[in-house]
């Protein structure tokens, strides 16, 4: 039986996920806990990529060589850039660039040194699942979680998400981002610290890779407040729900 890897940020968005999953067993590699288990007859592992490209990265070669995962999905949060990407909306990832990268001028700005790309591109079967598994979440829940006070209506989008060491906080930096990401011909529809580099590691070893980021701010001066309260209130009932959804998916795969 394979094993999907199922990441998050931080271990407040799994929490649903974690209460959930059947025969769970901790294991620890490279100082994080991992928790394997099954849902749905299908085997997973939940993983924390913690916060930025570098833990992210690890986080990932972890799942990969430790735990032999056949693909891995992250579900998170994201601070909105693109134009009408609201709080509560999802955003499904079809591909991801590191917006800190710049090895200018000996390669142009966001292209990655030796690999001659500046996007990291999702496996579209698994981003198609996943698209599912958000519409459904989206159409369900939506208008019906009161406690989270999130927002009826949210949208789906699917583009491009742009990854870096930084949490935008302020609309001039946002509008920096996003001005200097289109100079590069670059619409970036959500800013976040960690999806790219696990794109890149799932290159590097042939492994799909999909993800789903719900929006928690707009990367303004709101955004730490706004993210905070997301975190806490909302992200988890979104997790929980896109993983059920994907995974009964997988099994009937
Ligand atoms: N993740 C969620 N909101 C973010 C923001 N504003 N900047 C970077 N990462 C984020």
């Amino acid at each position: 039986m394979t094993t999907t890897a199922i990441l998050s940020a931080l271990g407040e968005e799994q929490q649903g996920l974690l209460e959930r999953l059947e025969n769970p067993r901790p294991v620890t590699r490279a100082g994080r806990e991992f928790w394997l288990g099954t849902l749905h007859g299908e085997s997973l592992v939940l993983g924390q990529s913690r916060i930025g490209k570098v833990a992210a990265a690890t986080t990932a070669v972890v799942l990969i060589e430790a735990f032999s995962v056949a693909r891995i999905v992250f579900t998170g949060v994201a601070g909105a850039l693109g134009a009408g990407v609201n709080v509560g909306d999802v955003v499904v990832a079809a591909r991801f660039v590191q917006h800190d990268m710049d090895a200018s001028p000996l390669f142009p700005r966001f292209e990655v040194p030796l690999y001659q790309q500046s996007h990291f591109t999702c496996d579209a079967m698994l981003t198609g699942l996943l698209l599912e598994a958000s519409r459904y979440v989206v159409s369900t829940n939506g208008g019906h979680l009161p406690e989270t006070g999130l927002r009826p209506g949210a949208r789906i989008h699917q583009g491009l998400i742009a990854s870096g060491d930084r949490f935008v906080s302020t609309a001039a930096e946002a509008a920096a981002l996003k001005l200097a990401l289109g100079v590069a011909g670059m619409d970036a529809l959500a800013v976040e610290m960690e999806g790219a580099a696990v794109a890149q590691v799932c290159q590097d070893y042939g492994v799909p890779f999909a993800a789903a980021r719900t929006i928690s701010d707009r990367a303004d001066e709101h955004a730490a407040t706004d993210f905070q309260h997301f975190v806490t209130h909302v992200a988890r009932h979104y997790a929980l729900g896109m993983v059920d959804h994907l995974v009964r998916a997988l099994a009937k795969a």
